[in-house]
């Protein structure tokens, strides 16, 4: 095709329990467009989130996925014309540079006449971005779960209906990598017994729309104690999310954002409960020098779309 146009979901990995496996995809999206170029020449533009950040352009994760992709089908000198919009805040744990390897991914095999299946592309997004849980959800849209023996596999779960999310954004980033460095090599035995039966109660809640599945479900002991250095007010925001009526709250990712997870009777019926704890939340951290954003969104259930 000439042209194309991709949507891609922000995502929230882990949940709590289900560290380096869970992945839910959020109402917040990045789009890329593109075209293939007559010349060698790349062109990018950028809107929206990064578009004053040098480095998001030099280093354009849409980019990078794009090459990998031609090079992938043996067109390495193919090169593209690329307009990011991107709404997806970067660096925070809301999946951003998931969201800009699979657009870029799926944007280049839609260009190229779709050479590849999901399951290509999801490989490959998983290999550019290091993990599998955020890019599983960016494709797939959803809840998915993330397993892998050398190769990394994925299952999706659509959401029982009734579910939205609450995202205390912090002002500043954190990179993946920094807070994988604080995580130990090894784990007691207890404190992984305790995240099975808890990812087993999350993904029962999540499919069933058992809200009182899904505050136990969020608890977490594989990662969070760790990477409470780096993001010292996660237990606090957590409580404050809880008590301003989120259904269970954790760590978004690798953070620094926090995720409350919000149910409700049907979509919208949780979107406006989740506007509320919003809106309380503000309210209690309000003057204790929390600097972060609430930002209220809808389970995306479609992942990445194509429009030609
Ligand atoms: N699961 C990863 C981590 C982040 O917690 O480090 C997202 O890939």
């Amino acid at each position: 095709v000439a042209s194309v146009t991709v949507r891609v979901p922000a995502t929230s990995a882990n949940l709590g329990s289900g560290f380096d496996s869970f992945g839910l995809a959020l109402g917040v999206h990045n789009t890329v467009s593109a075209e293939l170029s007559v010349s060698d020449e790349w062109h990018v533009q950028v809107l929206g989130e990064g578009e004053n950040d040098e480095a998001v352009r030099r280093d354009n994760r849409v980019v990078e996925a794009m090459v990998r992709l031609f090079a992938e089908a043996g067109r390495p000198e193919q090169a593209a014309h690329v307009w990011c919009r991107n709404d997806v805040p970067i660096g925070r744990g809301l999946g951003s540079s998931s969201a800009a390897i699979v657009g870029g991914l799926v944007a280049a095999n839609e260009l190229i006449g779709r050479p590849f299946g999901r399951a290509d592309l999801f490989r490959m997004a998983a290999t550019l971005e290091g993990h599998p849980d955020n890019v599983a959800a960016a494709l797939a849209g959803g809840f998915t779960m993330c397993w892998g023996n050398g190769e990394p596999e994925f299952a999706h779960i659509d959401p029982a209906a009734g579910l939205a999310a609450v995202c205390m954004v912090s002002a500043g980033p954190l990179s993946t990598k920094k807070a994988r460095e604080l995580l130990p090599a090894v784990v007691p035995h207890d404190d992984a017994a305790f995240n099975v039966g808890r990812a087993g109660l999350l993904t029962a809640g999540i499919a069933l729309g058992r809200r009182d599945l899904i505050g136990p479900g969020m608890r977490d002991r594989l990662h969070e104690p760790y990477r409470l250095e780096a993001v010292p007010d996660l237990d606090a925001v957590c409580e404050v999310l809880i008590v301003a009526g989120a259904d269970g709250a954790a760590l978004s990712g690798s953070g620094p954002t926090v995720i409350g997870l919000v149910c409700g009777d049907d979509d919208a019926d949780a979107l406006s409960r989740a506007v509320r704890v919003a809106e309380r939340s503000a309210e209690l951290l309000g003057g204790t020098g929390h600097e972060r954003r609430p930002l209220v969104v809808a389970v995306d259930r479609v992942g990445a779309t194509v429009t030609l």
